[in-house]
């Protein structure tokens, strides 16, 4: 597999694993109908650095953005993202790009990541606690998810 910055042309390859990820309404605490207008300029905000990940065949199976989480005294504690095609999933890829996006943060001058908003059932807690998150609340009741009903929000935190 290949990480790499993200260029502006590889948007109409993210589009779709995005949109299938977010309108399953199980894991991103966005629209499910967003457009795909809406949908890029959340994924690629001014600020946010995006990456991809490409498949041994070039295609882009996984896409992940760094952003900084605040503003002014607190920019260096970082937020981000991670989407991978539904279709890819369990094969690594998710894991690969979280170990890089880590280590670039670092890189970037960023002191820690926290995730504002990981949906409590979602098995990706389990990634990012074995990356050594740790669960500093959870918000109950706060998301209600397409099969489960009303589920908690955990703010999770990572050193770097
Ligand atoms: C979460 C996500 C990024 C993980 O990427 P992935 O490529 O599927 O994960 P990997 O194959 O690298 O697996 C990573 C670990 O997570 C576990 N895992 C990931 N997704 C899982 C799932 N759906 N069910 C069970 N376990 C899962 C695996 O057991 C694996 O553990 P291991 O490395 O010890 O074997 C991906 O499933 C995804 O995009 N999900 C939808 C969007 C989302 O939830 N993003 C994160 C929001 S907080």
């Amino acid at each position: 597999m290949l990480i790499r910055e993200a260029a502006a042309d590889d948007w109409p390859r993210i589009w779709p694993f995005w949109q299938r990820i977010v309108s399953a309404g199980e894991t991103y605490a966005w629209d499910p109908h967003t457009s795909e207008e809406d949908a890029r300029a959340l994924w690629t905000a001014p600020g946010k650095r995006v990456y991809v990940v490409e498949d041994d065949a070039g295609a882009v199976v996984a896409s992940a953005y760094v952003t900084p989480n605040y503003g002014g005294p607190a920019a260096r504690i970082a937020n981000a993202g991670f989407m991978v095609d539904p279709d890819r999933s369990g094969q690594g890829f998710g894991r690969a790009l979280a170990e890089h996006l880590l280590a670039a943060a670092k890189a970037d001058g960023y002191r820690a990541m926290v995730f504002n908003a990981v949906v409590e059932t979602n098995p990706a807690v389990g990634l990012w606690t074995s990356l050594g998150f740790t669960i500093l609340g959870t918000v109950p009741d706060a998301y209600e998810h397409a099969r489960h009903g009303l589920v908690g929000l955990h703010i999770m935190y990572k050193a770097l």
